[in-house]
């Protein structure tokens, strides 16, 4: 989707309404579940190591302030990209003991969810807050089924970076990041000379996220975004030869099973080239390893994808049969609310969600992000590993087929098992 964000500009009486709301709600009042005696509430993550955990701390810190009588619990299950935090979720849902809200992605992911009817409508927050017009249309559109809206998201975080760090670049002679996975493979050979690890790679969802920036490089916004509504052939020459890429990208890199903070560590320190990963990379290395943007460490577009946002939305749930219904409602205000945002995002290396946020408070790299995202010539496409382009079906089908390619690196099968997957599971 190609977004204006004109679309987005607030209205007088928008304005109004979330003034006459603000007082009730941003504020932590007015539970509207009946639960207005709720003494405690569970929220589900998998936010807990550095990098992680901080932004989720300023949210709770406010929580806290705002609702001094409500004891919170922090369920978070640690784990990067949420494998393990999922896992754990599904064994409770299965058992019927939800937490009283968890963190979901907005997109298929959100919509297999929905479909699969663990989720409140919570479109009267919404309409109580006055926020219909403080998103973008398109999230909203990612949230939402049969006009009903099910999850509020808390930020905007951007997939396609590759961090670096300049010092070292300049140091191994390396003029610049490359702009083409062609050109990575020519730097590689180059810093492979010098004894240099040209990129570091952890565990199979940080392979995935790798693989998942290759092809939208390769094959550039359009026909990446076909991948995933069936009108690219992942049979077809150009996906095979961007998988062919992906395995001479991994076969040039050093890749561990180590989750995502471990390998983005590496290009800090400066025992690696690069490291492709997500925003939270920023919080990362700002906050927890108390480095600076622009000289310590940086980022670019991964190759090829420059102009293109690939997104992907944390968003929070009432689920069905929430123990806690009033206190999960005054989370959920907490986290759609403009002060929610404004603590949650900048110490989570990611950009707000909401529309009308405080400008000020991103600095650095989240300053670029947020002119990035909000700059109509930005093109949009979704994240497959965070949630936004597959269902959890397909995704899972597809995770199931990396693991083969990994060992095989047969390109045609692991296409075809994709393509298959999508005919039977993924529409
Ligand atoms: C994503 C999530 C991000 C970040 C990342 C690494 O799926 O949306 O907020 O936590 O995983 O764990």
């Amino acid at each position: 989707m190609r977004r204006t964000r004109g679309v987005l500009a607030m209205t007088a009486a928008a304005a109004m309404l979330l003034a006459l709301s603000a007082c009730g709600d941003d504020n932590g009042g007015g539970g509207g579940g009946g639960g207005q005696a709720d003494k405690e509430v569970e929220v589900f993550t998998w936010w807990t190591g550095p990098g992680e955990g901080e932004g989720l701390a300023a949210l709770i810190a406010e929580f806290e302030k705002q609702n001094s009588g409500v004891k919170f619990t922090n369920a978070a299950v640690a784990g990067g990209s949420g494998t393990q935090a999922r896992q754990a979720l599904a064994t409770r849902l299965l058992a019927n003991q939800p937490p009283d809200s968890y963190q979901l992605h907005a997109g298929q992911e959100a919509a297999s969810d929905i479909k699969d009817g663990r989720l409140e409508d919570v479109t009267y927050l919404y309409e109580r807050n006055g926020w219909k017009d403080k998103f973008p249309k398109g999230l909203l559109d990612a949230i939402t089924v049969d006009g009903k809206i099910y999850t509020v998201p808390v930020n905007i975080h951007r997939s396609n970076l590759l961090w670096y760090n300049p010092a070292k670049l300049k140091e191994w002679g390396i003029a610049a990041p490359p702009k083409t996975w062609s050109e990575f493979l020519t730097q590689a050979a180059t810093l492979k000379a010098k004894g240099v690890k040209p990129m570091s790679v952890g565990q199979t969802w940080t392979q995935m996220h790798l693989l998942e920036n290759v092809l939208l490089g390769e094959l550039g916004a359009d026909k990446y975004k076909g991948l995933w509504n069936g009108s690219t052939d992942w049979a077809g020459a150009d996906v095979i030869s961007a998988l062919d890429m992906f395995k001479q990208v991994m076969a040039v890199s050093e890749v561990t099973t180590q989750d995502w903070q471990p390998e983005a560590k590496k290009v800090l320190d400066g025992t690696a080239a690069y490291n492709v990963m997500g925003d939270w990379l920023d919080a990362y290395a700002g906050r927890d390893q108390k480095k600076t943007y622009g000289t310590e460490y940086a980022s670019v577009a991964t190759p090829g994808s420059e102009g293109v946002y690939n997104f992907l939305s944390d968003s929070f749930t009432l689920p069905k049969g929430a123990p806690h219904k009033g206190a999960a409602e005054k989370w959920l205000t907490l986290c759609g609310s403009t002060a929610g945002q404004d603590l949650f995002n900048p110490q989570k290396g990611s950009v707000p969600a909401r529309t009308d946020a405080d400008k000020s408070k991103y600095k650095g790299y989240l300053e670029t992000a947020l002119k990035d995202w909000q700059n109509s010539s930005t093109t949009i496409v979704g994240s497959l590993v965070h949630g936004v382009t597959a269902n959890n079906a397909w995704k899972s089908e597809i995770e199931k087929a990396y693991g083969v390619f990994f060992q095989d690196k047969d390109s045609m099968k692991f296409a075809n098992a994709v393509k298959t997957a999508y005919s039977s599971v993924g529409k």
